[in-house]
């Protein structure tokens, strides 16, 4: 069931739903940018994930040496499964809820990932359909830049962890190089409005403690510019394929392809590199 009455609909939500209806195809299960460290070893992986190995290897660092067995996980925008499918399979974990506001993602992960534990739910990052202290762990990954009230979603996510629950977070905000970009450079970085500022402001506000907090920027150019596992790549071959069966769709929709893939191969790699945009994780914990 959706919650949202057509007139409401974000634009966010209907792009991904066009995008997630347009490819169906269940390789493409990660909607982020993904991780590679200098040194990242690929041993602990299943055959089945390598396609998409630097995003899983993004959630994979993020959680680092957490013991996750037995935990009730909620992952909030969870988009086309990814990172549940992971936490289901990978970490021992009693259950895993993914939530996203784009029906076509929930529509989707329920026909793609069927994991005994694994359920997916559709509803909002600030207004989450759960009870207080339903979950031991959060996790939220690129998605809360879409989000227009992060004070709001931390006191979501305050409200559902349990005492002692952890909160593991990852995303794109701007950076403290604030000089004008050429226009060119600037397509897809105006996207992320967000500043540094207003994600600890969010972590003040909801009175989490900071166990850990980093900047990983350069392992994401990395995965960015790294010949395998990059999302890009799959996302490309879809997009091309669809170019040659179908000129029929809007021009605005393979320009907004086209905007997405200068971002991946041009101005978000520069934009990252030059401080226009930086990429941060926090590993959280709930106030006692
Ligand atoms: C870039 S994708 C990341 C998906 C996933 N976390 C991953 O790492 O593959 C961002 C997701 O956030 C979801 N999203 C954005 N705003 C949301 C909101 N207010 N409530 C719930 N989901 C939201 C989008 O629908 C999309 O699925």
């Amino acid at each position: 069931m959706t919650t949202q009455g057509p007139e409401t609909v974000s634009p966010i939500s209907q792009w991904y739903d066009m995008m997630t209806r347009m490819f169906p195809d269940k390789r493409l299960t990660f909607l982020n940018y993904g991780y590679l460290a200098k040194d990242s070893s690929f041993d602990w992986i299943s055959d089945e994930d390598l396609e998409q190995k630097c995003s899983a290897n993004l959630i994979r660092t993020l959680l680092g040496d957490t013991d996750l067995r037995g935990k009730k996980i909620l992952e909030i925008g969870s988009g086309r499964g990814g990172n549940c499918s992971y936490l289901a399979r990978y970490t021992g974990a009693a259950s895993v809820t993914g939530l996203d506001f784009c029906p076509a993602h929930i529509e989707l992960c329920n026909r793609v990932h069927r994991i005994e534990g694994l359920t997916f739910v559709d509803g909002d990052a600030m207004a989450l359909p759960f009870a207080d202290n339903e979950f031991d762990v959060v996790v939220n990954i690129e998605s809360s830049h879409c989000y227009p009230d992060l004070n709001r979603f931390g006191e979501e996510v305050q409200r559902v962890l349990k005492k002692d629950g952890r909160f593991f977070y990852a995303d794109t905000m701007k950076g403290n190089n604030t000089s004008a970009l050429s226009e060119p450079d600037s397509i897809g970085v105006d996207f992320f409005t967000n500043v540094l500022e207003q994600h600890q402001a969010m972590i003040r506000h909801a009175g989490f403690k900071v166990e850990e907090h980093a900047d990983i920027s350069e392992g994401v150019i990395r995965a960015f510019e790294s010949e395998q596992g990059h999302l890009k790549h799959l996302l490309k071959s879809l997009v091309e394929e669809k170019k040659q069966e179908s000129d029929s769709l809007p021009p605005e929709v393979w320009h907004a392809f086209d905007t997405m893939f200068h971002f991946f191969d041009d101005s978000g790699i520069k934009a990252y590199k030059n401080g226009h945009l930086v990429y941060k994780f926090w590993r959280l914990k709930q106030a006692a």
